[in-house]
């Protein structure tokens, strides 16, 4: 990622760096448009924003992806929208994904969008969309397990891929039960849960960007 210090080259006095906020992509790994994932990812962007951070919020849906093949890929290479989340990934210092909990493990499409976006593109090694991203996880589960299976599982992937997952997450039981009709939850632990996460995500990306 391009240095996110800027200087005003006019100025005629040497003038305090300009840090840029911190950017950080959105996204849930469900494509139902109900999702209650999304609705995680939603109010984390309100969270991302009140620290101080930019937030982008994406929806997986609008990046339709083929599953992966690797006769498809030879035959005519990366898909235009894994191209496009490609760049939406290295664009950002960190992601906050809203992980929803199938079978004990990360849903298709959030995994099938990540094995896309890891793929080398031309002389793009593909872990570049992954290095050293600060990454925060929640789950808006069905069960009575928060997810937590679902969040193990994808933060060994994103760590495997060269990112650094924050100890600190919300998981969200009987998620169903767990927002009001403004979409917004009820439960005040989780709504500090996710706050604490976020502040974490952005605090580490923070830090990691000023480090030399
Ligand atoms: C195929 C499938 C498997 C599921 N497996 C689990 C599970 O292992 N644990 C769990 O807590 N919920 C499970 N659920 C329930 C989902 O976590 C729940 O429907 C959740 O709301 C899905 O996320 P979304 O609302 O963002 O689409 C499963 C749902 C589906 C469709």
């Amino acid at each position: 990622m391009a240095d996110p210090v800027v200087s005003d080259p006019g100025s005629a006095t040497v003038a305090e760096p300009v840090r840029m906020p911190v950017r950080v992509l959105v996204f849930a790994g469900s494509l139902r448009t109900a999702s209650l994932n999304k609705k995680l990812a939603r109010l984390a962007v309100e969270v991302v924003r009140g620290a101080g951070a930019e937030a982008t919020f994406i929806d997986l849906k609008d990046y339709p992806l083929p599953v992966y093949d690797g006769d498809l890929e030879s035959a005519s290479g990366l898909p235009p929208n894994a191209r496009k989340l490609k760049d939406l990934f290295i664009a950002h210092d960190a992601f906050f994904i809203a992980c929803p909990e199938y079978n004990a493990g990360i849903t298709g499409a959030l995994k099938n969008a990540i094995d896309w976006v890891s793929r080398q593109d031309g002389d793009e090694a593909g872990t570049v969309p992954y290095d050293g991203k600060v990454v925060g996880l929640c789950s808006a589960a069905g069960g009575v397990m928060f997810g937590i299976r679902a969040m193990e599982m994808l933060r060994g992937i994103l760590m495997n891929l060269g990112c650094l997952v924050v100890p600190k997450r919300l998981g969200v039981p009987r998620a169903s039960q767990a927002f009001d009709a403004a979409d917004r939850l009820t439960d005040p632990g989780q709504i500090a849960a996710l706050e604490a996460t976020v502040q974490q995500v952005v605090r580490v990306a923070a830090a990691l960007r000023a480090s030399p």
